[in-house]
């Protein structure tokens, strides 16, 4: 088997044959050994049902039929748990996914590990979309920047190899599946394939109010994991933030209860801040995982070093701004703090948090996946599951 269509359904009785008899067509042309999973919610108007009695007309065509369960992230993850090939392809069953890209999407998967068609690529775009929509749209992959660098990371149309999502727990509240996948899967290579994305003519879309509210929570919870450079500063910008309170709170309590001069109280302060900052960007910030003492007191002392550089910078934007350009201080000290900050952010992601050389991310899967494999033979067990 090359191929795992899977294709969530709900209400799609009216599109359901057309599209079975496009899709099993594309493979036969393309000689793409595929199945096709039908994952339906207990549609009201049976599209299961209509499923079911074409599954003589086509030779694999399986249905996936879910009671008291509904969303379209969760109907994508039980078609993956029912596949039965190494690569999976989702796609919507209303037309709107026209399907001679799967074969397009299919062989991208030779040099890539996740395929999407996408809109936002050069040939790609939409087709009858009320403006409302495509203001929605925009605002939703203007969040998403922040999150991946795929140019159409809210496709539904997409392809993937399964190691993509080995140990990989995803969350599947969220109506963006591939978003989560972008943000949480491992690969190292993703393909844009251009498409036109033409609005259904049958049916209504599932799309809703409330889906836009989970899609902000989504977001923000994979804000928190994201391995973007946009992630990692949002991050940072958190966590400086909070350690200007950190910093605010020391010194009232070593003024007020520890009955400290206010300048000593201040370097204290900073110390302690610094180190609240520290502790801040390697765990959440920038995820770095080293854990043994000598390396974590090397990254402390880089962390303090680039803390004490920024602080001079901040000192010498404000000497030049003020006395050179003749700017209001605090206008100056505006400029000033920006430029420490982003001196900041930058020595530490390419200095105290710089990934060690010996394990870069692309050595790391491949270590993994080889550790599997032995773990595998040596256990009697699949790869899979010695991880
Ligand atoms: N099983 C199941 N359960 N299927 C569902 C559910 C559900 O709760 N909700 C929707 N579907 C199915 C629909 O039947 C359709 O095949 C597909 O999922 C997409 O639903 P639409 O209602 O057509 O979504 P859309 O057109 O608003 O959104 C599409 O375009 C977006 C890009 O703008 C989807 O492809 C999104 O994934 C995509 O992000
Ligand atoms: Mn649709």
């Amino acid at each position: 088997m090359d191929l795992s269509i899977i294709i969530p359904t709900f209400n799609e009785a009216e599109n359901l044959a057309p599209l079975l008899a496009q899709v099993f067509q594309v493979l036969r042309d393309n000689e793409i050994e595929g199945e096709v999973i039908i994952v339906d919610d207990d549609s009201p108007d049976r599209t299961w049902e209509l499923a079911e009695g074409l599954k003589t007309n086509y030779n694999g065509l399986r249905v996936v039929l879910r009671q008291g369960e509904k969303g379209l992230a969760t109907a994508v993850l039980a078609g993956f748990a029912a596949a039965s090939s190494s690569k999976f392809l989702v796609m919507d069953a209303d037309l709107s996914h026209p399907p001679a890209l799967i074969a397009d999407l299919y062989r991208a998967l030779d040099n890539a590990d996740i395929s999407l068609a996408s809109r936002n690529v050069q040939g790609g775009g939409v087709k009858n979309w009320p403006m409302s929509r495509k203001a929605i749209s925009w605002g939703a992959t203007l969040i998403a920047k922040f999150l991946t660098d795929a140019k159409d990371p809210m496709s539904g149309y997409f392809a993937l190899r399964k190691e993509v999502l080995d140990g990989v727990t995803l969350n599947p509240t969220g109506y963006k599946i591939l978003l989560e996948i972008l943000v949480r899967g491992r690969y190292e290579r993703v393909k844009e394939v251009p498409f036109v994305f033409e609005d259904r003519k049958n049916g209504k879309s599932k799309m809703s109010s409330g889906i836009i509210t989970k899609y902000v929570s989504h977001t923000w919870s994979l804000l928190k994991v994201a391995r973007t450079t946009r992630a990692q500063l949002v991050r940072f910008l958190m966590i400086g933030g909070i350690g200007i309170l950190v910093n605010l709170a020391a010194l009232w309590l070593l003024v007020d209860y520890g009955s400290l001069h206010y300048l000593p109280a201040a370097a204290i302060s900073f110390l302690v801040a610094v180190t609240f900052n520290f502790a801040g960007n390697k765990l959440f910030a920038f995820k770095d995982e080293r854990k043994d003492v000598g390396a974590v007191a090397a990254q402390y002392t880089k962390f303090f070093a680039v803390s004490v550089g920024s602080l001079l910078i901040n000192l010498a934007v404000l000497y030049l701004v003020v006395d050179q350009a003749h700017i209001w201080y605090i206008i100056g000290q505006v400029i000033a703090i920006l430029a420490a900050t982003a001196g900041n952010f930058t020595g530490n992601k390419l200095w105290t948090f710089r990934p060690s050389k010996t394990v870069t991310k692309a050595k790391d899967l491949k270590a993994g996946a080889l550790r599997a494999i032995i773990m595998g033979y040596m256990h009697g067990y699949d790869g899979n599951k010695a991880r």
